[in-house]
């Protein structure tokens, strides 16, 4: 095969560094995996048998592109009580396969080839791909210096540097990999920097929104709602991966774009996996606490047992990650530390590289895992630790 046949980029992407590391790992045997980007929760059993419902009831056919009526409905009012939010389901929200969907739907929509877009670094690498494939060049900005936010001055600065073909700015808080969030006044500040850049449009991946452990959760689309695209979803807040329900909630000159790029993708998202939707966002609207609770006590232990190993650790707000630094006393960048650690003490963590070189010397542990595992893991550690 010559290579001519592939999009280039396509072709230059590597495998996710996140499964190359997988892979090795798994020849060490039975390990304790705090890798996991996803809940360890089943799907609330009331969303479960909605969808049952939605197939006997033979709810089987397209939908409307930007989904039911209904679930737009139901993601209006859900975001309204929750984030003081205000879309309209008619035009203003599309129900999309994932957020990974929502995300590709809205930068193809976007992007020209050439065009550039910011991403805050260490960043979920899914937006790197995105952009690239859609032939643009991200930007990225190391915000390990600013507490793992980014830093509307820093932003600020590097829009300047390359305002001629600026497109748009990525943003995800709570973040993955890190766990930190931004607070109102970041956020408030980030939303009088776009007003002097009309033409720059701010993707807010908010995926994470209903996992935040201190102040209540602040969108974007609050504050800058005519130069917003939100991103969300039921994945994280009610422990739906597999379901694949992302939504989209943008002014409506956005959405009617977007919504024909959606179209090309994949008509609609899933009927019955819609239907289900409906119901969590409706009567089961508060399934995310308990679980967030869960998640709490897990990040207390983590955090608690790795700072007195010596980790240093940006505090984790939300989402289910701990990114801690490696003690520099080790002298090991992040690959060799965590292939150590894993084949020492068969517990798998992720090296904070494969999020982007600003994560470099970092290590990312997901605690959407067991307590009693948990546990056993952080005890390994330190064992490992006092050896060293
Ligand atoms: C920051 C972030 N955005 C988007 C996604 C993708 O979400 P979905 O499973 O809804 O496509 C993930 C999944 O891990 C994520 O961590």
């Amino acid at each position: 095969m010559t290579d001519s046949l592939f999009n280039k980029e396509v072709l230059q992407a590597e495998i996710s560094q996140i499964r190359q590391f997988d892979e090795q790992v798994s020849e060490f045997g039975e390990l304790i995996r705090l890798t996991l980007g996803q809940p360890d929760f089943p799907t609330p059993s009331h969303v479960k048998e909605a969808a049952k419902r939605a197939i006997d009831e033979n709810f089987s056919f397209y939908t409307q592109t930007a989904g039911y009526h209904l679930l737009r409905e139901a993601a209006a009012a859900f975001v309204n009580e929750k984030y003081r939010l205000d879309y309209n389901p008619d035009t203003e929200i599309i129900a999309t396969v994932g957020a990974t969907e929502a995300l590709a739907a809205s930068l193809l929509t976007l992007l020209n080839p050439g065009d550039k877009v910011i991403i805050p670094s260490p960043f979920f690498t899914l937006y790197e791909s995105l952009v690239r494939y859609a032939k643009a060049e991200p930007i990225f900005i190391d915000t390990s210096d600013t507490g793992f936010v980014i830093d509307p001055e820093i932003l600020e600065k590097t829009m300047n540097e390359h305002k001629d073909s600026l497109k748009a700015v990525i943003f995800n808080y709570p973040n993955n990999p890190t766990g930190t969030t931004w607070d109102k006044e970041t956020v408030m500040k980030l939303a009088d920097l776009f007003s002097r850049f009309p033409e720059v449009i701010a993707i807010s991946d908010e995926i994470y929104s209903e996992i935040v452990y201190d102040e209540p959760f602040v969108s974007l689309g609050e504050y800058l709602r005519q130069q917003t695209i939100v991103i969300n979803g039921l994945s994280k807040s009610h422990a739906m991966t597999g379901w694949r329900l992302g939504l989209i909630f943008a002014p409506e000159y956005l959405s009617e774009q977007i919504v024909k790029t959606h179209q090309s993708l994949v008509t609609s998202a899933s009927s019955i996996t819609q239907f289900a939707g409906i119901e969590a966002l409706t009567v089961g609207k508060d399934d995310a606490i308990p679980m967030r609770d869960q998640y709490l006590k897990r990040r207390n232990v983590v955090v608690e047992k790795l700072s007195a190993l010596g980790f240093e650790i940006a505090e984790p707000t939300g989402a289910f990650y701990v990114f801690a630094k490696v003690p520099e006393r080790l002298n090991q960048n992040s690959y060799d530390f965590c292939y150590d650690l894993a084949k020492e003490t068969k517990v798998a963590i992720i090296p904070g590289s494969a999020f982007g070189d600003a994560g470099e010397g970092y290590v990312r542990l997901s605690y959407a895992a067991s307590l009693d595992n948990i546990q056993t893991a952080m005890d390994r550690i330190a064992e490992y630790m006092e050896n060293k």
